[in-house]
């Protein structure tokens, strides 16, 4: 028999069935059956067959990809292959999305030929700014970014054509270079500041800082550019699976990332400092932890159970960043949450370590960027890692659109009672 098959014995029927193995690059990346396999597992005719139940899709494949290869057990994150510390360390933003969208780094002429037609792209319609002008003076900023990136379908109608490759590299650079710009124009817009043009002779990230206020650049945003199908990435893909332009899928991934168990964590996390208030009331609040009464944001993460790859060269930064900021009371509570917490039994037979929206919130914080900004600041690095998954979605054609099957625990068919109306 094949070794690269499952059998598998239906013991209702005594039945047995051998499915095929698809491996991914090599068997230690990932291995799965296909899921239709199981659907020819009937107890009879009128059955309608076998499929898998996973609530989050704890243990689903639902693609193939090349681009993130993330092995949490033994805290490994890569991009094309290239380990995250690597590319965090010798690698601009840029560069790291070039890498990621094409699969190989840039040449120096390619890297100065990607940011210039990025940043050609980095001005909006003055049309997006008197629509964004239209929000409430303490609207939340990701709100803003999610409503006007699904407003440009309406300016970009030939991002409708998803099958010409040429096009759809135009959506992407449009992306890359309005996802600052947005974000920049929505922060400005909660300070009641005059909007900042975009510079296209400036760096990438030094441009955006430039329309927000002069600041040092930030690198770690290489640590953010893709994280395989997580949450947002699987939006991505599930709505752009419906061929929908590239805009409306990416608003509606970053409405996820917005979400508090996803890259909204990062706001938690400073909300909940705040909550604590000070570091003599930490223990009380891992108590209230403990208790499940609350979550420790900034802790966990589905994929690494040991520790979180990013956070770790993060925390470094952290420090760095620290070292130029001082210490602050907020400061003082992360660190002081974060040395309790990894000292606790809970949450280390939990395997709760802080993941990198923890450090990433407490920096942004030693850095006075408001806090209803810090998912905003997580969506714009993560921009090419979604646009990236759609295109790669696109070009596969194993894929379909997503509809998940269901188990139905709900009634069996019964007769409708006779209507009873009040008068
Ligand atoms: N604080 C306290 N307990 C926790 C936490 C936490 N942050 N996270 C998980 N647990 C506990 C659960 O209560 C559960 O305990 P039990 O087994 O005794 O019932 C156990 O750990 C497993 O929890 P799940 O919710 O099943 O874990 P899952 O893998 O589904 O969730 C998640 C992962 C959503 C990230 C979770 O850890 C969480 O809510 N963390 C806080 C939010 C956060 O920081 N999110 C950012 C993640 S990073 C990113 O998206 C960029």
């Amino acid at each position: 028999m094949d070794k690269n098959t499952l059998s598998i014995t239906d013991n209702r029927t005594g039945t047995e069935y051998v499915v095929p193995i698809i491996a991914g690059t090599y068997p230690k990346y990932g291995a799965a059956i296909n899921a239709l396999a199981l659907r020819q597992i009937k107890v009879g005719e009128d059955d309608f067959g076998l499929m898998t139940y996973d609530p989050g899709f704890t243990n689903t494949a639902g693609c193939k990809s090349a681009i993130t290869f993330i092995d949490g057990d033994r805290g490994i994150l890569r991009y094309r292959g290239y380990p995250i510390e690597e590319l965090a360390e010798r690698c601009s933003y840029l560069e790291t999305a070039y890498l990621i969208l094409h699969g190989e780094l840039p040449t120096p002429a390619q890297l100065a030929d990607w940011q210039r037609q990025i940043m050609r792209h980095a001005l909006l319609h003055e049309n997006t700014k008197k629509l964004m002008e239209g929000f409430h003076h303490d609207a939340h900023p990701m709100g803003m970014l999610v409503s006007t990136v699904a407003a440009l379908s309406t300016f970009y109608p030939d991002a409708k054509k998803l099958s010409d490759p040429v096009l759809r590299r135009l959506q992407i650079c449009r992306l890359m270079g309005k996802m600052p710009t947005i974000a920049a124009y929505a922060y400005r817009h909660g300070m009641g500041l005059p909007y900042v043009y975009p510079d296209d002779e400036l760096s990438y990230t030094g441009n955006f800082l430039n329309m927000m206020f002069r600041r040092t650049e930030v690198k770690y945003r290489v640590l953010h550019a893709d994280h395989e199908q997580n949450c947002s990435a699987n939006d991505m893909r599930s709505v752009g699976s419906s061929q929908t332009d590239p805009y409306v899928a990416t608003a509606a991934a970053a409405a996820a990332l917005y979400g508090p168990l996803h890259g909204g964590a990062n706001e938690q996390v400073l909300r909940m400092l705040r909550e604590i208030g000070s570091k003599d009331k930490v223990a009380d609040y891992i108590k209230r932890v403990k208790a499940k009464e609350v979550r420790l944001m900034g802790f966990g993460h589905r994929i690494y159970k040991n520790y979180d790859p990013r956070a770790k060269i993060i925390k470094r930064i952290a420090d760095q960043v620290f070292e130029v900021t001082g210490r602050n009371p907020l400061l003082d509570i992360a660190l002081e949450l974060e040395r309790i917490a990894l000292a606790d039994d809970y949450f280390i037979s939990h395997k709760l370590y802080p993941n990198v929206d923890f450090y990433s919130g407490i920096i942004y914080q030693a850095l006075d960027f408001p806090v209803d900004l810090f998912p905003v600041l997580f969506a714009i690095p993560r921009t090419i890692g979604w646009i990236t998954q759609w295109e790669e979605m696109l070009n596969d054609p194993d894929q379909k659109i997503a509809r998940p099957q269901q188990v139905y625990t709900g009634h069996d068919c019964r007769p409708l009672p006779g209507i009873r109306r009040t008068v």
